[in-house]
């Protein structure tokens, strides 16, 4: 089994809603513009996207942050922009939401994100179903939504204990495939330390216990936005995608189903 993940394309840095003058998607914008504006390139998605048919894959996986204020207008450019994969239908395509694509409390922007998220999940699920087990003949993934609106500049989220009660359930059951948990936020840093708080997954320690232990298999993440990859002394692998449109980086796992093993690498899309 082929997976090809990437994360964190961050559409936006249009000043639209005269509204956001008035909340944190002010900031959100005016951060856009500033520092990552310059560095958001959209070449190195059309390339992904031409790699990623080319290369064939069973499961293409994004792990959130598409828009960075979300205002309706960036789902709309989410949308286009992730169209070909959407109706390339020859692989399974599996989209969670970050931070950024919950960036406030507005309720029609919440529902404009369930619209795009059911719209890039080809209406398979929708996001209020989730944490949802997707099984295929070589893995199982586990998809969770850990996005929360946050004050200020904090960037953190959370995962319920609905959530963690579901997973800790599913995982229990051995069997002979992988469990592969997607979602937004990475459970440790790329040394293997905790996330700092402003940024981290609140109530996120049962999964670490979990991918610590062995249960899961592989975590697919993104939020941090320069790409890397750890090892559990369990074998557990930890991959953030970092953001594609930033870091330029498209992640390549594959499973030998006879072995179990994954091996990985980098596609460079600089
Ligand atoms: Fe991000
Ligand atoms: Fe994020």
């Amino acid at each position: 089994m082929k997976i090809l993940h990437f994360s964190d394309i961050h559409t936006g840095g249009h000043f639209n809603s005269l509204k956001s003058l008035f909340d944190k998607r002010i900031i959100g914008t005016i951060n856009y513009r500033l520092r990552r504006k310059k560095h958001v390139l959209w070449d190195r998605l059309d390339r992904a996207i031409e790699i990623i048919k080319n290369e064939k894959p069973d499961v293409v996986i994004n792990t959130g942050d598409i828009t960075s204020v979300s205002e309706p207008s960036e789902f709309l450019e989410a949308q286009n922009r992730l169209e070909p994969l959407v109706k390339e239908d020859s692989f399974l395509f599996l989209n969670v939401p970050g931070n950024h694509d919950y960036y406030t409390n507005n309720k029609l922007h919440f529902a404009d994100r369930n619209t795009t998220y059911s719209y890039l999940n080809r209406a398979a699920f929708e996001l209020e179903e989730l944490p949802l087990k997707i099984e295929t003949e070589a893995a199982t993934f586990i998809l969770v939504d850990e996005s929360r609106p946050n004050k200020g500049s904090l960037s953190s989220g959370i995962i319920s204990n609905e959530a963690i009660d579901k997973i800790e359930k599913w995982t229990s059951f051995k069997q002979d495939k992988p469990y592969i948990l997607v979602g937004h936020y990475p459970l440790k840093d790329k040394l293997g330390n905790p996330l700092a708080q402003r940024r981290h997954l609140e109530n996120s320690e049962p999964l670490v216990s979990l991918l610590e232990n062995g249960k899961i298999n592989v975590t697919l993440c993104g939020h941090i936005h320069a790409p890397f990859i750890r090892k559990e002394n369990s074998g557990a692998l930890e991959v953030c995608a970092g953001s594609l449109t930033i870091g330029g980086k498209l992640n390549k796992l594959e499973l030998n189903e006879s072995t179990g093993e994954f091996t990985h690498s980098w596609i460079d899309l600089n």
